[in-house]
This record gives C-alpha cells, sequence and structure tokens, in this order.
C-alpha cells in the first residue's frame, strides 16, 4: 500500500513569491500542527508567538484539553471519571505510566510512595533559615530545590531507575515539605508522616495533628482532600509545566526542575489564583458590590481582574471547577459550614456568566474559583492554597519530565526573538555623556 501522501501546509512570502511546503502533523485530538522546524533555514524568518498563544512545545501522550468543549483528559481517561472513580495515587501512576495500574502494581506503587515520605532531618535546619511569617510557597520554592541536596544518589538523569526513585521521592516528600512549611508558619511542631495512613490522610493530619492532640479527618473530608489533588494533578503545557520542562532541556536534576515548577505556579495568573479569589472576595465583601467588581474588571485602565474566570484554553466551563463546586458543597455540608463567601461567589458567577463582557470573551470559572472555599473550610490558611496546588501538580511536572526525558534525543529549549532595540553604535566616554 502506498503511503499517503504528506500533508503539507505552503507558506509564501507575497513580497518575493518564494514559498515553502511545511508538513502537517496530527494528534489523536486537537488542532493539527504545522511542523516549522525548517522555515529558519528555508526562509531566514523566524516565527513570533509571544506568551505562546498558537505555539505547540512538544508532542505529549499524558493530557488533552477540550478547550471548546471543557473536556480534559489524563491518557485518555476522562477527569470526571478520575475523581469520582480513582485516587490521587492511581492517577499520579497514570499520569506517570500511561495505564491505570492493576491492583498489585497499586497496591506496591502506593507502599512505594508512603515509605518515601519522611524528609531527612537535617532539612529541619533548612526551615530555621526562614522568617516564620514567610509565605510558605517562598519556603517551598527554597526547601524542594534544596531536595538535590540531599537526594544526590538518584540525580542521575540518564539513569531510568535514578529518574523513577526521583520520580517517587518528589511525589511522596513534597506533601510532607508543605505539611512543614505550614507548621512553621504557625509556630507548631512538625507532624511526622504515618504509614498506615492513605496518602490524603496522612496530608491532613502531618497539616492538623498536634502532639497534644491527633487530627483524625472525617472519610468524607479525606475523600474531598484526595479528590481536589486529583483535580489539580496535570494541566497539559501550562505555565509552570512548560517551566519544568524548558529547565529540564538543560539536564538540570528533577528536583531543581520541579523547584522552577513552583515558582511558575505561585503567580496569581496560574496557581496563585486560588489564594487571589478569597482575597477577592474579602475586598467585594458583599454582595451589592458585585457591579461595581464586575465594572472594575472590565476597565483596562483598572488591573482588577476577576480572579478565578478566565483561561488560555478553556472557552467552556472548566470541567474541574464543576467537580470543585460539587466538592464544595459536600465539604460545606460534613462540617456544617455555611460559609458567606460561597454565596457570594455563587452570585458573583451567576452575575459574570450574564454579562455579555465575559460571554463575549467566554471566561467562565476554573479550577481556582471554588478551591480556596474548601480550603478555608477544612482550615488551610490562605496563604497554603496554591502550596497544595504544588503538592498535587508535583505528579504531571514529574510526569511531563519523564516523558521528556524519555525522548530519543533530548535538545535545550532555546526561543529566538524579534530584535527592536537600538542599532550597533560606538561606546560614549563619560565626558562626552550630555
Ligand atoms: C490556572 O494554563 C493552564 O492550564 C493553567 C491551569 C492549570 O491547571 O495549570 O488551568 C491553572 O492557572 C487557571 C487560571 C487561574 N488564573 C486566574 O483565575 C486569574 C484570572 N484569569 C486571567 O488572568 C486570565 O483569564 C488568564 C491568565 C487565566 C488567561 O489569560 P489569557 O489567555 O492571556 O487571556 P487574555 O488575558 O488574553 O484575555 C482575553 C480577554 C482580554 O480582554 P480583551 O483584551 O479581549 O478586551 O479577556 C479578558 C482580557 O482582559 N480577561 C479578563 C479575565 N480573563 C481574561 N477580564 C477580567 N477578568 C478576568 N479574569
Amino acid at each position: 500500500m502506498t503511503d499517503a501522501p504528506e500533508k503539507t501546509f505552503t507558506l509564501t512570502n507575497d513580497q518575493t513569491g518564494e514559498s515553502v511546503k511545511l508538513p502537517i502533523v496530527e494528534g489523536t485530538y486537537g488542532p493539527h500542527c504545522i511542523d516549522i522546524r525548517t522555515l529558519h533555514k528555508a526562509t531566514g524568518h523566524f516565527t513570533l508567538d509571544p506568551s505562546f498563544t498558537a505555539t505547540g512545545s512538544c508532542k505529549s501522550r499524558i493530557t488533552y484539553i477540550d478547550g471548546d468543549e471543557g473536556i480534559l483528559l489524563h491518557r485518555g481517561y476522562n477527569i470526571k471519571e478520575l475523581a469520582a472513580e480513582s485516587s490521587y495515587l492511581e492517577t499520579c501512576y497514570l499520569l506517570l505510566y500511561g495505564d491505570l495500574p492493576k491492583e498489585q502494581e497499586l497496591k506496591d506503587f502506593e507502599d512505594i510512595i508512603t515509605q518515601h515520605t519522611m524528609v531527612h532531618e537535617q532539612i529541619k535546619a533548612v526551615y530555621q533559615g526562614f522568617r516564620r511569617d514567610a509565605h510558605p510557597m517562598a519556603i517551598m520554592c527554597g526547601v524542594v530545590g534544596t531536595m538535590a541536596a540531599f537526594y544526590h544518589d538518584s540525580l542521575d538523569i540518564w539513569d531510568p531507575e535514578q529518574r523513577r526513585i526521583s520520580a517517587h521521592r518528589l511525589i511522596a516528600k513534597i506533601p510532607t515539605l508543605a505539611a512543614m512549611a505550614m507548621k512553621y508558619s504557625k509556630g507548631q511542631p512538625y507532624v511526622y508522616p504515618k504509614n498506615d495512613l492513605s496518602f490524603a490522610a496522612n496530608f491532613l493530619h502531618m497539616c492538623f495533628s498536634v502532639p497534644a492532640e491527633e487530627y483524625i479527618p472525617t472519610p468524607a473530608l479525606v475523600r474531598a482532600m484526595d479528590r481536589i489533588l486529583i483535580l489539580h494533578a496535570d494541566h497539559e503545557q501550562n505555565a509552570s509545566t512548560s517551566t519544568v520542562r524548558l529547565a529540564g532541556s538543560s539536564q538540570a536534576n528533577p528536583m531543581a526542575c520541579i523547584a522552577s515548577g513552583i515558582t511558575s505556579l505561585w503567580g496569581p495568573s496560574h496557581g496563585g489564583a486560588n489564594q487571589a479569589v478569597l482575597e477577592m472576595l474579602d475586598e467585594i465583601g458583599h454582595k451589592d458590590n458585585i457591579p461595581e467588581f464586575l465594572e472594575r474588571a472590565k476597565d483596562k485602565s483598572d488591573p482588577f481582574k476577576l480572579m478565578g474566570f478566565g483561561h488560555r484554553v478553556y472557552k467552556n466551563f472548566d470541567p474541574r471547577a464543576a467537580v470543585m463546586k460539587e466538592s464544595c458543597d459536600e465539604v460545606l455540608e460534613e462540617l456544617g459550614i455555611n460559609d458567606p463567601q460561597l454565596e457570594l461567589a455563587m452570585e458573583l458567577e451567576r452575575i459574570a456568566l450574564n454579562d455579555p463582557y465575559f460571554i463575549d470573551r467566554k471566561l467562565f470559572p476554573n479550577v481556582d474559583f471554588y478551591s480556596g472555599i474548601i480550603l478555608k473550610a477544612m482550615g488551610f490558611p490562605v496563604e497554603m492554597f496554591t502550596v497544595l496546588f504544588a503538592v498535587s501538580r508535583t505528579a504531571g511536572w514529574i510526569s511531563q519530565w519523564k516523558e521528556m526525558m524519555e525522548e530519543p534525543t533530548l535538545k535545550i529549549g532555546r526561543p529566538r526573538q524579534l530584535y527592536t532595540g537600538p542599532a550597533e553604535r560606538p561606546y560614549v566616554p563619560m565626558s562626552k555623556r550630555k
């Protein structure tokens, strides 16, 4: 059977008439891509796409997002089914290894992660260097990078076994480091992990138990925590994942790469939005003030944005937001909390979704809109919200890093630019500067 003719895209320079044929590459789903790797050699031109609004940085088999339909798949499995049926550790396995684990595979994976949850005792000294009022994300940026100073025996990025050990260590230890950051900021003693607890229950234990009294969450709260972790686990080539991939492309070690992902996630346009949503709701204060704030969100001269709304890819509901809202109702009911901020958030969503500005721009609630209300109800300080996002996203970051490292060739990522600065000019000695 003759091979089907290669699909190509012809680009023509209207000034010179020169044209170049570029291969079209197709995936399982989603827009086809024009492979531009030969463009500069053929035409002497670069492409220009600030903020990468229409640029694919890699091929990946891990996550697919259909922004128009509001669909999110991890290795082909719908996030709504994973949130309802799976567990965070099973989802970690799926992201890392490509398929749902069989029963023994899952048990072995759970055992490995459980047995790696403790951190080197000397890492405590690193925390002592921070002020007590340091933002926990600042601490996480520091201590996760510091992991490279403690786990030298698993930093050879070319050794698949060491990559596997590093992946397990990061997934297992970052929750412990996160809980330590929370305890440090509260002036409470660190709580060691307990191997007889599930991943989510252990995380809640390390965050909320104190020597004087163990915290024993209800099964509903453990389930809600686990579901929140599932919902944040991976999301294609978002800013922090792209940061991890670019850091990894220079052959940096996996601990350093994950630390770079944490720094990028911190921004309020990205993972920092969950904290910003609560701060925004505090600022709005009452539903009577919603119209004023919506006008500010539309005003280009006003930096105020409706936090937790909008998304680069989703031009429909973020499927994670819908599940998060369900969890919100369950947790508040479980805890017997009637949080006025939830009412305010729902009224804000209702009004915004009926406002032409938001409708025309397809701005819908995203994963961060309701998550903060749940986490606040569970007792997390608002500064910990993005830390929890990082705890969960470590699975996605390290899975994407692993996928990149398993490619036949690892090329350093090195974008070019359009230079718009001054033309070359002679140095001006101080005596001649006006
Ligand atoms: C996450 O990429 C991912 O997958 C991220 C994430 C993941 O799981 O990794 O999903 C997690 O980061 C979710 C997003 C959390 N951030 C926020 O909630 C912050 C508020 N949202 C906005 O900052 C914004 O919507 C972004 C950053 C999320 C997306 O910005 P884009 O894609 O660059 O969109 P844009 O700024 O070009 O907006 C298009 C228009 C503009 O108006 P016009 O110039 O067309 O008149 O919509 C407006 C924007 O001003 N707009 C908003 C708005 N978001 C976009 N106006 C008011 N409030 C908003 N929230």
